[in-house]
């Protein structure tokens, strides 16, 4: 059967990294067919949205989508939204996977997996200003069924790890909000006889993430506290130049994407580091039940240093591929 990848490369970086996959993916001779959508702050400026119906309804015809970064202004613009947080609502991908695999700087083989909430808390989309614009509120949503089903997915995942999870929140300061969301977890954790369960307040999370990321398997979190603590957590194995992310949920398509953003600092000069990409490409493999490919170009990626030049990390990314798959060999 063949399978449709929708390719958003989106902004800055994102037009050299998903290409760059888009290339490890084709080497590999599968029966997929690949399209190529717009999204992102240009294409808002270019159209009037950063996300057109063309695209969505491009996705929603794919298995899986591969997207890049895009843009987001710091100040509001009127009708732009996220392409990313709008593609998250629209097909319900509650659950926000951000592994991180490497050294950290301490010497510690880290190995974990940060399971995000992916459609509610502090990214509500409820913020306004009140006071004549004195006071500025966000709503902080957190309901029992997106807590209950975000910790599910991270027990499963445990139960195919280490079997440790680590809930983290802030229940003694966000009563009601963390209070909620640690008693769901606690609640669905308790289906899971096999696994051992902690919970950690998040800044104690943040402090022993930095200081012993080893003893960690599976975090579960709520939306910005997991935003968070994976770039912590990426930036204790290589820095966001090698950190995927998978956004999924019970349907396809899932959306896949490096957790960097398009870095307009170094964005056209063809030094971006595809490796996060082509990682969450392999994110995306492992969706679409290609087990071995996946496990060949995660080996391939973390074998392959990033010297400044992204077709030349591709290009070795690939040699490496054409060694180890028979179907690469072409
Ligand atoms: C991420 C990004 C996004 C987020 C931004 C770009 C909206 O930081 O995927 O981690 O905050 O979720
Ligand atoms: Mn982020």
């Amino acid at each position: 059967m063949t399978h449709t990848i929708t390719l958003i490369p989106g902004d800055g970086i994102g037009q050299e990294v998903i290409p760059a996959a888009h290339n490890v993916l084709a080497a590999l001779n599968l029966p997929l067919a690949f399209q190529t959508a717009d999204a992102g702050f240009g294409t808002f400026e270019r159209v009037g949205s950063a996300l057109p119906g063309e695209t969505l309804a491009a996705c929603a015809a794919s298995d899986a989508i591969l997207f890049g970064a895009t843009s987001s202004p710091m100040h509001k613009v009127e009708g732009y939204r996220s392409p990313i947080l709008m593609l998250r609502r629209h097909f319900d991908l509650y659950a926000n996977l951000r592994p991180a695999v490497g050294v950290s700087p301490g010497g510690s083989r880290v190995d974990l997996l940060v399971v995000r909430e992916n459609t509610e808390g502090l990214y509500s989309g409820r913020e306004r200003v009140e006071d004549g614009g004195t006071t500025a509120i966000a709503e902080r949503v957190i309901t029992a069924q997106a807590s209950a089903r975000i910790v599910r997915t991270a027990c499963e995942w445990a139960l195919k790890r280490r079997r440790k999870l680590t809930i983290v929140h802030k229940a003694n300061v966000l009563k009601e909000t963390c209070g909620l969301f640690r008693q769901m977890a606690f609640l669905v954790a308790a289906d899971y006889a096999d696994l051992t369960v902690e919970e950690m307040l998040v800044d104690t999370a943040a402090m022993r993430l930095a200081m012993e990321p080893e003893r960690f398997d599976v975090i579960v979190t709520t939306n910005l506290f997991g935003d968070i603590l994976s770039d912590l957590a990426a930036g204790l194995t290589g820095g966001l130049g090698s950190a995927p992310s998978a956004n999924v949920g019970d349907r396809r398509p899932g959306v896949f994407e490096p957790v960097h953003g398009s870095a307009p600092d170094i964005a056209g000069q063809g030094k971006a580091d595809p490796r996060a990409a082509i990682l969450s490409a392999a994110m995306l493999f492992d969706d679409l039940g290609y087990a071995a490919e996946a496990r060949a170009m995660r080996a391939a990626c973390f074998a392959t240093q990033h010297v400044h030049n992204t077709a030349d990390t591709t290009a070795q990314v690939i040699d490496r591929l054409r060694h180890s798959l028979p179907t690469a060999r072409g």
